[in-house]
Order: structure tokens, then C-alpha cells, then sequence
């Protein structure tokens, strides 16, 4: 298994480019199997999530073609669809469970296993169920799989979700779009994502209305056709990235980053002691004068401060001045990057779904393991902070979720390699 390997350094300078959303891709991709006609994604991510997805949807009957580097997914569902998502590919990631609301409202029925993804709590299905049961879907789970049928067809009904679950609402948005009628979904997530899927699906003539707020309309249409669409910039990469230089000091552009996708976490970023500001052609930040603050941060469904950023903002914390909480709302067991921090000189206590950090002077080099995709990036920063040489093992979960993070980070001057396994 490969390993990355960081040398703390001083300030960092330049730009890095932020790649299209992972999540806003997923959930983009199963939408080909609403129309006989193509789907492009432009601007798409280039990583090993995308690849499992571009497997599962093959696996159903999908062609997808990664075109121009991977940048361009061409995505075609024209001939005979298969309706069963077997475990053997689901198991690799949670984002599988996407293909559920589009098979189910093109072919009237689906099979799909229960998903797998990063260990970070128990992460159910039932939102998902309830959602689609209310459309006219008759769900039961056997062996492993949830086996949903709509006899006749889906029918649009209003519904109002327990929690504002972020694959919820792309699955009741995607069926709905093809359901008989009138569906309003409340309680419904309020991510960027989901106003980027809602947009693919109206270049697609779908008719929806409200997303973004937490009351969405959809009109059922009979037919969706084929679009072209740009996949939205990754938020959560941008957050990361800005925190390189809050870590190290320095200056760095984060190219296409745009700050009204993550207003909560710039907040806290300037209260901490980053300045940032949005320029044309992205996000500049840069450490103001002298040793970060300690700030208090709650994750939330947004608008409120991202579950994922909570592990990097940990590591910017673990060197502020002061003492800092941070609280995690969204996922239990979120937490298990602070022990490998701690194994870097991080004073952390956690407590249930609370993580108190005593800010430390320094932080010190040591072998770390990645244990899921965000915490992977947060020991990466660590490391960037910290005197001496730290090496994370178990790297690939953050290949599933960030493209060429050792170039793009050396691009602005950090000492960084990835070793590969022999
Ligand atoms: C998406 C993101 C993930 C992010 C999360 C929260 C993708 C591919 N992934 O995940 O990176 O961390 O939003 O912003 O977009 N829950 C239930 N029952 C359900 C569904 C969810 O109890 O049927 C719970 C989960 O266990 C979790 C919480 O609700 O505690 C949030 O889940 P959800 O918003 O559904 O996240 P995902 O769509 O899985």
C-alpha cells in the first residue's frame, strides 16, 4: 500500500486548482440512467470514487466514457438496464446507494445491496426507504438487499424527511422527476450538490423548483432527454486546501473556489486569524500575524460548517491558541483521526460526539494512519505543521476523494512525496 510522506515546512505560495465536486459527481452520474439519450458531465473529478461508480454503473447496463483525462464523463443508458446493484460494488462506497431513486422511477423496480463507504458510524438506509415509499415504492430488506418495487409506477406525493439527509433528497429528486404528479419534498437537504443536481436535471427537463431551500417541488415529467452539464467546484477540497497555508502560513489562490459554498467555514477560518478573500478567478488566503486562535466549531447540514471539514479544521486547531470543542452533529465514531493527532503532540480529549483540543506550540513528525477519506487529508495537514517527517500509511482512502494531492500541494511549495509500495 502506498504512503505519503510530509516534512513540515514553512509558508506556502501559489495556486492550486480545485477539481468538480465528488459528491456533486456521484450523485450526477446515476441521473444517465433516468433518459435513453446521453449525459456529459463536465469538469468531473478524477478519482478511484468516480472509477467505482463508473464500475456500478456499467455493471447496470450504463456506458460511461472518461474523456479528456477523466475531466469529461460521456454517460449513455440506451439498451436493456439491469436493475440489481450487487453488493460486490456497492460495499466499496455508500454513494452506491444513488442508483436506488433512478432505477426504481425508470424501470419500476431495483435491487440493491445495503452500502459500505467510510467506517464514520452506522449510517442507515431508512431516510432513503421512507422517502421513496412515500413516492408509492414497496421496500423490503432481504439478505443484504433492499428490493423496492413501484407497481404501476411512482406517483408524486408530499413528504417530509426526519433528518435532512443530503443522499435522501438526491434520490427523491431523481425518481420524483419521473414519478405521475406533483411531489414536494420537506425537510429536504440544502447542500450545493443538491442545487447542482437539481440543475443537471432541469438541463434534462425535469421541472423542479425550491432546491437549495428546504422545501423542493418537483413536477413529474413523462420523458427526461440528454444535457450537457459542468459538475460544481468541490467545496470540501477547497476548504482543505485553504487550510495549507493557515497551517503553514504563506499565500496561497485556490483556483475556481468560490466562498458562498462554505460561508460557515470561512467564518470560522477569519475568527481563527485567516484572512480570506474572494478574487475573479478563485479564493486567496492567508495567515494573519501570529499564532492561530482557538475557535469553537459545531458541524451541521448546511448552510452550517461541513462534517467534512471537521478532521482538517482539527488539525489547524491542534496548534491555535487556546482551547477549542469541536462537536460533531452529523456522524457518531467521527473522531478517529484525534488519537493518530495525538500521536503528532495534539492535546485532544474526546467525549461521545465532543472532541476538546488544547492547543500545542508545535507539532511533532510521526508514521500516522489514514482511517477515512477526511481524516487522511487532516494528518497530511498536520504534517505540514509539524517539525520533522510524518508518514500516513493507508493512503487510498484519500485517493477516492482527492486528485493528485502531492502535486497539487508541492505546486505550492510543500515538501511532499508519495511512496509507493513495492
Ligand atoms: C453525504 C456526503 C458525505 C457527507 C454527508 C453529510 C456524498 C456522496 N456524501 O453523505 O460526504 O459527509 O453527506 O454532509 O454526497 N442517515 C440515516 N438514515 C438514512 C440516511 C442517513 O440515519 O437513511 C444518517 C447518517 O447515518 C448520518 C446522517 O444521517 O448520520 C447524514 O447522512 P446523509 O446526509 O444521508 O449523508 P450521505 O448522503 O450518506
Amino acid at each position: 500500500m502506498d504512503s505519503i510522506v510530509v516534512r513540515g515546512n514553512g509558508p506556502l505560495s501559489g495556486q492550486i486548482p480545485i477539481a468538480g465536486a465528488k459528491n456533486a459527481c456521484l450523485a450526477l452520474m446515476p441521473a444517465t440512467l433516468l433518459s435513453d439519450e446521453p449525459l456529459t458531465l463536465t469538469n468531473a473529478p478524477r478519482l478511484s470514487d468516480i472509477r467505482t461508480m463508473t464500475e456500478l454503473l456499467a455493471s447496470l447496463g450504463a456506458e460511461v466514457t472518461a474523456l479528456q483525462d477523466g475531466k469529461v464523463l460521456a454517460t449513455s443508458c440506451h439498451g436493456e438496464i439491469n436493475p440489481v446493484a450487487d453488493y460486490d460494488i456497492v460495499r466499496k462506497m455508500r454513494a452506491s446507494n444513488l442508483v436506488l431513486g433512478p432505477l426504481l422511477a425508470r424501470l419500476g423496480h431495483a435491487v440493491v445491496s445495503l452500502p459500505g463507504g467510510c467506517a464514520i458510524g452506522a449510517r442507515p438506509m431508512d431516510i432513503h426507504v421512507d422517502a421513496l415509499s412515500a413516492l408509492g415504492a414497496e421496500i423490503e430488506l432481504k439478505d443484504g438487499y433492499l428490493h423496492a418495487e413501484a407497481k404501476g409506477g411512482l406517483k408524486g406525493a408530499v413528504h417530509e424527511m426526519r433528518f435532512a439527509s443530503v443522499g435522501a433528497t438526491e434520490n427523491f429528486l431523481m425518481a420524483a422527476s419521473l414519478a405521475k404528479g406533483t411531489s414536494v419534498l420537506k425537510n429536504a437537504a440544502r447542500e450545493p450538490e443538491i442545487v447542482d443536481l437539481a440543475k443537471c436535471l432541469r438541463a434534462m427537463g425535469a421541472q423542479i423548483e425550491g432546491d437549495g431551500t428546504s422545501e423542493i417541488v418537483i413536477e413529474g415529467v413523462d420523458r427526461l432527454h440528454g444535457a450537457t452539464h459542468p459538475v460544481v467546484a468541490d467545496r470540501i477540497e477547497l476548504g482543505t486546501y485553504m487550510l495549507a497555508p493557515a497551517i503553514c502560513g504563506g499565500e496561497v489562490e485556490c483556483l475556481g473556489g468560490r466562498i458562498d459554498l462554505i460561508e460557515s467555514f470561512c467564518e470560522k477560518l477569519d475568527a481563527a486569524g485567516v484572512s480570506v478573500e474572494q478574487t475573479h478567478t478563485g479564493v486567496k488566503v492567508s495567515r494573519k500575524n501570529g499564532r492561530i486562535h482557538a475557535v469553537d466549531v459545531v458541524t451541521e447540514p448546511f448552510p452550517g460548517f461541513p462534517t467534512d471539514l471537521q478532521a482538517q479544521m482539527m488539525a489547524l486547531l491542534c496548534t491555535a491558541e487556546g482551547t477549542s470543542v469541536l462537536e460533531e452533529k452529523i456522524f457518531e465514531n467521527r473522531f478517529m483521526h484525534a488519537p493518530e493527532l495525538m500521536r503528532m503532540g495534539a492535546n485532544i480529549e474526546v467525549h461521545g460526539g465532543h472532541a476538546t483540543v488544547h492547543g500545542v506550540e508545535k507539532l511533532k513528525g510521526a508514521p500516522v494512519m489514514a482511517t477515512d477519506l477526511r481524516a487522511s487529508v487532516s494528518l497530511i495537514l498536520a504534517g505540514l505543521a509539524a517539525e520533522g517527517e510524518t508518514v500516513v500509511s493507508r493512503v487510498y482512502h484519500l485517493d477516492r476523494g482527492y486528485e493528485r494531492v502531492e502535486e497539487k500541494l508541492k505546486g505550492v511549495g510543500a515538501h511532499i512525496e508519495r511512496v509507493k509500495a513495492s
